[in-house]
């Protein structure tokens, strides 16, 4: 199974999301073997990864593969290869103002694609003006597709109802893009754990000695586990 996350527009928390539903015990529990594949050019994750092998961190059944050629084909190809070994593979999409080619790419070969969005005007606009172009090409060739487009709400507000939220989602959406069952709120914690090559449950853990952090983790690991569970569901 592939699922992508893809937002023409950056900081939507595309990149966080990969990472973190990769590492989730609901994915790792539900595949055998995992692989987080980058697609952006700007490397976010790949230095991440680096400094985990930096620091010794290792986890069994999750890999990951950057992917820096640009042609179609060779991706395709790529991707092929990785999936003789992987049963999930989670693709990180950069996000693209102009050309969109691996937005493109991802969403015509993604079983499901993620689409972080804020309930912020910018955010509408840049999915109406970029992103919804691309679904509505792919579902006119495609009509199976029209089930593969969920947005995940993102950055949140952690107190409002998220049953409000997805019920805004619906109001402004088209039909043929669904809303996720789970929210991605915002939280600090998300700014700072990674940089110690981390993920966000080994950050849970080197953080129990304080009472206040280690809440904040599991709350965030928590909701981490619901999107999961969400997107699993869908399979
Ligand atoms: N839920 C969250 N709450 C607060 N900050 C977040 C959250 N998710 C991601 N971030 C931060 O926001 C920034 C952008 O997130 P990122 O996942 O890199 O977005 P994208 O890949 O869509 O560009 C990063 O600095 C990240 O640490
Ligand atoms: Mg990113």
């Amino acid at each position: 199974m592939i699922i992508a996350f893809v937002q023409t527009k950056g900081g939507t928390g595309k990149s966080t999301l990969a990472q973190n539903i990769a590492f989730s015990r609901t994915v790792r529990k539900a595949f055998g073997s995992i692989s987080i594949v980058e697609m952006d050019p700007q490397k976010t994750l790949h230095k991440w990864w680096q400094r985990r092998q930096d620091n010794g961190h290792r986890t069994t059944n999750v890999s990951f593969t950057h992917i820096s050629r640009t042609e179609k084909d060779i991706i395709l190809q790529e991707l092929e290869e990785l999936e003789k070994s992987n049963d999930f593979l989670v693709l990180d999409v950069p996000g693209e103002s102009i050309s969109k080619f691996h937005t493109q790419f991802a969403c015509a070969v993604a079983d499901l694609v993620l689409i972080p969005m804020r309930t912020s005007t910018h955010d509408e606009e840049a999915f109406e003006d970029n992103l919804l172009p691309i679904i509505k090409r792919i579902m006119e060739v495609d009509r199976e597709s029209r089930n593969a487009f969920y947005v995940v709400p993102s950055f949140t507000h952690p107190l409002v109802k998220r049953q409000n939220i997805i019920e805004y989602f619906h109001g402004i959406l088209p039909d043929y893009i669904h809303c996720l069952n789970a929210t991605f709120s915002f939280g600090t914690v998300f700014e700072n754990y990674s940089r110690s090559g981390n993920n966000l449950f080994e950050y849970a853990d080197s953080v129990k000695a304080n009472r206040k952090l280690y809440e904040q983790a599991k709350k965030a690991i928590n909701e981490i586990e619901t999107i999961a569970e969400a997107i699993i569901t869908l399979r």
